[in-house]
């Protein structure tokens, strides 16, 4: 694998500026903040990048990527067990909607939720039915609604006997759900909310959101007691991601699970960004075995790095009055094809397993070779399998675009967190975190690698910053 500074191919000026003009078309959601860099070709953990500015510009250099594409790219890139999958589904499996039954999606079901399926001890067809979605986002919105519609009787259209007191919704501060209209309510961001659209307030039916800070035990137990009849869904992510991976305390969401059942709350598990990241396909997993939910969204590793889709696992008792969530997209033929081949890979392939022993290894060389040896920039290393994050320092985050910069050009492409920021209660405020996702095909020696050119960007950034 070649190193950043190695001098590669230069592309032409027009090739330079066809990258620049796209960039100029793509709607730009960092308020400036995109980095002036390119991807030119990738396979494998290689993406090979270009400058667009500075006397760099069109020089064409390797990074290793262990963003997985805001780790969704669980097998990297161009799979070649993919690619031949991906080729064999498109041949024969058509694309029939969720109105007809088709070969491909009941294989993929069967396999993962028939009576020997893969998550059969967890999610038993009998007691669990699926949908899917094209993303995240929509797998949130649609557990959402699932959660919403339990509460009231759609032919009365009103609350539903038993359940009329329970109108809110317990959701976690520094939370990432997605954006769409439905989900931003259940962040704590207030600006992601102001302007959208009123409907007139449907007293009896609509949701009340409460945020505590995530992993604090006292504060579920204290809500608990004090809320829990009032209580209709708690949506929790397993480990918090945009927060700055935080992994919560040992035993903090089996204890979540049995208060949500002893007080008749929905639990629902949003593991759109942990899925097949934390060493197992579920974080909602401790020493006992499965947590149990009654809805878990997952998402982004699902489409195996070459499509955006997501699954929503509800309890058969729940579901959305008739054509209320009717998608194009539901367990599309295709998808569940492409699914189904990558979920087989990685089984066969023990990747879960050796991520959650090479994770652990990462981790302690993080700890060791990145937080200790640059102590003014980072503060300490969290995670579980492939999931992992380094929070930055005051210093540092106030940096960050050089410091991406500086890594990028050590040869290294790594994606940054907002991190919690200010949270009640007292507690201290988190900053970004660099997040450490790297796609499960990741190897020892890629890993060591990884740190080592974290280590050389961190040493340009503090040398800059120095100057
Ligand atoms: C925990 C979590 N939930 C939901 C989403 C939204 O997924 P998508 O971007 O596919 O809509 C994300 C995306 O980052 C996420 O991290």
């Amino acid at each position: 694998m070649s190193e950043a500074t190695d001098m590669g191919p230069t592309l032409s000026a027009e090739e330079v500026s066809l990258l620049r003009q796209g960039v100029g078309l793509q709607m730009d959601h960092y308020g400036g903040g995109r980095l002036p860099f390119a991807c030119v070709e990738a396979r494998g953990l290689v993406q090979k990048m270009t400058a667009l500015e500075g006397p760099e510009a069109g020089r064409v250099f390797e990074v290793i990527d262990v963003s997985g594409g805001y780790a969704s790219a669980c097998l990297g890139a161009g799979h070649p067990y993919i690619q031949k999958a991906l080729y064999e589904a498109l041949e024969r499996c058509g694309y029939v909607t969720d109105e007809v039954g088709s070969l491909e999606r009941s294989r993929m079901l069967e396999e993962l939720f028939g009576p020997h399926g893969l998550w059969a001890d967890r999610f038993p067809g009998s007691a669990y039915h699926v949908s899917g979605r094209n993303s995240g986002s929509e797998g949130m919105e649609l557990a959402l609604r699932l959660a919403l519609e339990h509460g009231f009787d759609r032919r009365r259209m009103a609350p539903r006997a038993g359940r009329e007191g329970r109108r809110t919704v317990l959701a976690f501060e520094g939370a990432w759900h997605g954006w769409t209209g439905g989900v931003v309510s259940l962040l704590n961001r207030r600006h992601y909310r102001v302007g959208l659209p009123e409907y007139p307030s449907d007293g009896a039916n609509s949701l009340r959101v409460v945020f505590l800070p995530f992993g604090e035990p006292e504060l579920i137990e204290r809500f608990f007691t004090e809320q829990g009849s009032q209580l209709a869904a708690v949506i929790v992510e397993p480990i918090q991601g945009d927060a700055g991976i935080l992994v919560p305390p040992r035993g903090y969401l089996r204890r979540l699970a049995t208060l949500c059942g002893e007080h008749e709350a929905l639990l629902i598990a949003d593991e759109v960004l942990t899925f097949a990241k934390s060493g197992r396909f579920f974080a909602m997993t401790d020493e006992e075995g499965p947590i149990p939910t009654d809805i878990t969204v997952i998402g982004k590793s699902l489409g195996m790095g070459v499509q955006s889709t997501s699954m929503v696992i509800a309890r058969r008792e729940l579901s959305v009055r008739p054509s209320g969530a009717v998608s194009t997209s539901d367990l599309r033929p295709l998808t569940c094809a492409i699914t189904r081949a990558g979920l087989g890979y990685i089984v066969r392939e023990g990747l879960l397993e050796r991520s959650a022993a090479l994770g652990e290894e990462l981790r302690d060389r993080l700890r060791r070779e990145v937080v200790e040896a640059f102590p003014k920039l980072f503060q300490e290393v969290r995670g579980l399998g492939y999931m992992n994050g380094v929070e930055l320092s005051e210093q540092a985050a106030e940096g960050l675009p050089k410091l991406r910069r500086h890594l990028l050009e050590a040869g290294v492409y790594v994606e940054f967190m907002a991190g919690a920021g200010r949270r009640s209660h007292g507690l201290r405020y988190s900053y970004p975190a660099m997040r450490i996702a790297p796609p499960l095909i990741a190897d020892h020696a890629d890993l060591r690698e990884v740190v080592e050119r974290i280590r050389r960007g961190a040493q340009a950034f503090q040398a800059e910053a120095r100057r």
